[in-house]
């Protein structure tokens, strides 16, 4: 069976091909050409291109599935540390230090070639108890000196760290953590200036969730940055963790993203994920789809938004089911690896796609039997947004030596070897995720036309002759 996804481009509507041979006289089912817009290049390819990388978050349980490093060490071009840096593990009793684990992910890295994300250097999570029983007045110290040893340790093998993670509430107020309880609020200025002194050339970032829109919490932290800038506190970056809800993309995010770069910093998404309620459907795919491909854009489309990290990359491994019980299927490769409509979405955004101003629409040609001189072939017409669509076209070019016989559930054209299939009165309408079926009657060999293209509405088409 051959299958192929092409990027989908603005007003050329997504392409998918799959031939399927039912053989009674053994022929062997003829692969069309790749389309012209073929997305072999890797999302972190596709990224470099535009100047900005993607990349994934991983685990060191994770390593020892090989189906999932191969793409993990494939397909992006930068990786987080998704536990294994966290104080738990770094310094899990007062001074002593173990990078092992941290390391193992970092190596793995640096062979594949891909740049590494520190996270995260001071959490009110993760942390091992004995920095709670810590006294008030040696805390700055021990926060210090955290800092400094986990920082050097990694010094030049790192673009950037995640000084302090989430030190906000909902309201913007300060998160009580022990380091605001005992240091006060000074401590995140604290932290920044102990990382520069460390490594001066990691980019220092602070990161935390719900501030990927213009809201109270957001603007805490804008109003942190830019008092950070006026005092000369070394801040870099900004990191939107980005756990997102499918339907619910912050309609602010682009703006928001533009304010933060306008302050002097860059701005990364750092936690990418868009988890949906339990059991997944192509209207939900097509949801998260678009959302994906949304929030690709809004970061593309701000100069300072200098990167994109999935946290992990397949539901295999996803944090989200575990901590939002009934919701899950939040990446764009699904538990066996298979490539979602997200992953798609993801690679056309990159690629500088936007939505089709109507929807979208794929449509999948398959030999469904074949005789001396003939065939039948079935096309699936699947609507691949969340948005309907009220009407579609496919087209394609007759392959030599074929003619088509007749059509049913749909409306046939020829001119010449230029096919046009309409929707039916009755199946025009398709909603997010949402497929029907047309079937024709050939003659000829059952060669698969190599340019099947469904375009959403009942484009002109040309006139048969
Ligand atoms: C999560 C990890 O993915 C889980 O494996 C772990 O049990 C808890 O932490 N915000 C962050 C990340 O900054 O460090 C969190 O990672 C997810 C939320």
């Amino acid at each position: 069976m051959f299958r192929h996804h092409p990027a989908r481009g603005r007003r050329t509507a997504g392409l998918l091909v799959t031939a399927l041979a039912t053989l009674s006289a053994g022929l062997a089912a003829v692969a069309p050409a790749p389309p012209a817009h073929a997305d072999t290049a890797t999302l972190g390819e596709l990224a470099e291109a535009k100047g900005r990388y993607f990349g994934s978050a991983t685990d060191n349980p994770e390593l020892s599935d090989t189906r999932y490093t191969q793409i993990l060490g494939s397909e992006f071009g930068q990786i987080t540390v998704g536990n294994t840096m966290k104080w738990q593990y770094t310094e899990p009793s007062r001074g002593r230090f173990d990078y092992t684990a941290a390391e193992e992910i970092v190596d793995l890295a640096e062979s594949n070639g891909q740049s590494v994300r520190g996270h995260t250097l001071v959490w009110h999570n993760q942390l091992p108890s004995w920095v709670g029983d810590v006294p008030a007045g040696e805390l700055l110290d021990v926060m210090r000196n955290h800092i400094t040893h986990e920082v050097d340790h990694f010094k030049g093998r790192l673009i950037h760290w995640d000084v302090v993670n989430e030190a906000f509430e909902e309201d913007g107020s300060r998160r009580q953590s022990v380091f605001q309880q005992k240091i006060g609020d000074s401590y995140i200025a604290e932290a920044f200036k102990a990382a520069r002194a460390a490594d001066p050339d990691a980019k220092l970032y602070y990161n935390d969730y719900n501030i990927e829109g213009i809201g109270p919490k957001s603007d805490a932290v804008y109003e942190m940055v830019k008092s950070f800038k006026a005092r000369g506190v070394p801040i870099d970056g900004v990191g939107m963790q980005a756990h997102l809800i499918a339907g619910q993309v912050p309609a602010s995010i682009q703006r928001n993203i533009q304010r933060f770069a306008d302050l002097g910093v860059d701005v990364a998404l750092t936690e990418l994920d868009i988890r949906m309620t339990l059991p997944r459907t192509a209207a939900k795919d097509a949801q998260q789809a678009d959302d994906y491909g949304a929030v690709v854009r809004a970061c593309l489309a701000v100069s300072r938004c200098v990167g994109i990290t999935l946290w992990d990359y397949t539901d295999k491994y996803s944090w989200v089911p575990s901590v939002f019980p009934g919701e899950g299927a939040a990446l764009p490769w699904d538990e066996n690896f298979a490539k979602k409509p997200a992953y798609h979405a993801i690679a056309a955004a990159l690629s500088g796609g936007g939505p089709a101003p109507g929807g979208d629409c794929t449509a999948t040609y398959r030999v469904t039997s074949r005789w001396q001189g003939g065939f039948t072939a079935e096309v699936t017409v699947r609507n691949e947004h969340s948005a309907p669509i009220t009407g579609w076209t496919v087209t394609w070019t007759l392959p030599g030596g074929q003619s088509i016989g007749n059509v049913w559930n749909g409306n046939l054209t020829v001119n010449g070897r230029n096919v046009t299939v309409r929707n039916a009165g009755y199946n025009g309408t398709l909603g997010g995720g949402g497929s029907t079926t047309f079937g024709l009657q050939g003659q000829g060999a059952a060669d698969i036309p190599a340019d099947v293209t469904c375009t959403p509405g009942q484009s002109a088409g040309t006139p048969a002759q």
